[in-house]
């Protein structure tokens, strides 16, 4: 299956959730591709990062942008099990062609106006994608929530709105887990002390996308 971690808004969490998806499904057996398609490196970094901490990584990265990222993942597609694609935090001819060759686009967005309103312009750009691959599955899952108020009700709620787009009934919470793991080069699975929060709630968005047969 080809997952990207998507939205046109900078520092919503897409390349935290790429990389802790990657290295949980290359734990789980998987031989996995991690796709860095943002020009800022991130995905790539953590990855040098991970290798120098831990030795090998468990998964294989590459860095690709526009087209010649949708030519070469589209290539190794039948070489991995799974693909991850990381992109930037804007409307680039990376994301648009990360968005033509996936099953699935997950959308992490934070439950705050700004973040939210971005979301129509991404449902736009996933109306376009499908008309090359009408299969694409958008979904969206609320990151770095509060855990108290009615803010995350209230964001799923004008989620919904969007035509074209699912809303998980699931959302990863605000965990300094998250950081911390990124700055040893880990998943949050992988990091002591253990976020029992953080792990379950990464666990139940791998599950609801990878086993619930959405690809
Ligand atoms: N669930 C979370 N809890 C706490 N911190 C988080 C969470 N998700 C992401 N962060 C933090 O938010 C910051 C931005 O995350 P990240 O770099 O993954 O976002 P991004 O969408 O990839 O940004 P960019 O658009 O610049 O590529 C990082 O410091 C990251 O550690
Ligand atoms: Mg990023």
């Amino acid at each position: 299956m080809i997952l990207t971690v998507g939205n046109i808004k900078g520092g919503v969490g897409k390349t935290t959730l790429a990389v802790n998806i990657a290295i949980v499904r290359a734990s789980a057996g998987c031989d996995v591709l991690l796709v860095d398609g943002d020009e800022q490196r991130t995905a790539q970094t953590f990855t040098e990062l991970r290798a120098t901490l831990r030795g090998e990584p468990g998964y294989t990265a590459v860095s690709l942008h526009g087209s010649a990222l949708r030519t070469q993942v589209r290539q190794m597609a039948t070489k991995y099990d799974e693909i991850v694609i990381d992109v930037g935090g804007r409307d680039t001819g990376s994301l648009r062609a990360a968005l033509t060759v996936s099953h699935v686009v997950v959308i992490p967005v934070q439950p705050r106006s700004f973040d939210i309103w971005a979301v129509d312009n991404v449902a736009e750009l996933i109306r376009e994608a499908r008309d090359i691959n009408p299969e694409l599955r958008a979904l969206i899952i609320l990151n770095a929530a509060d855990a108290q108020g009615r803010d995350n009700d209230d964001a799923a709620t004008a989620l919904r709105e969007v035509v074209g787009l699912e809303v998980l009934d699931l959302s990863i919470g605000r965990r300094k887990a998250f950081p911390n793991a990124a700055a040893a080069g880990r998943a949050v699975t992988e990091y002591t002390p253990k976020d029992a929060k953080a792990i379950e709630e990464l666990m139940a968005l791998v599950a609801t996308v990878y086993r619930e047969g959405i690809a």
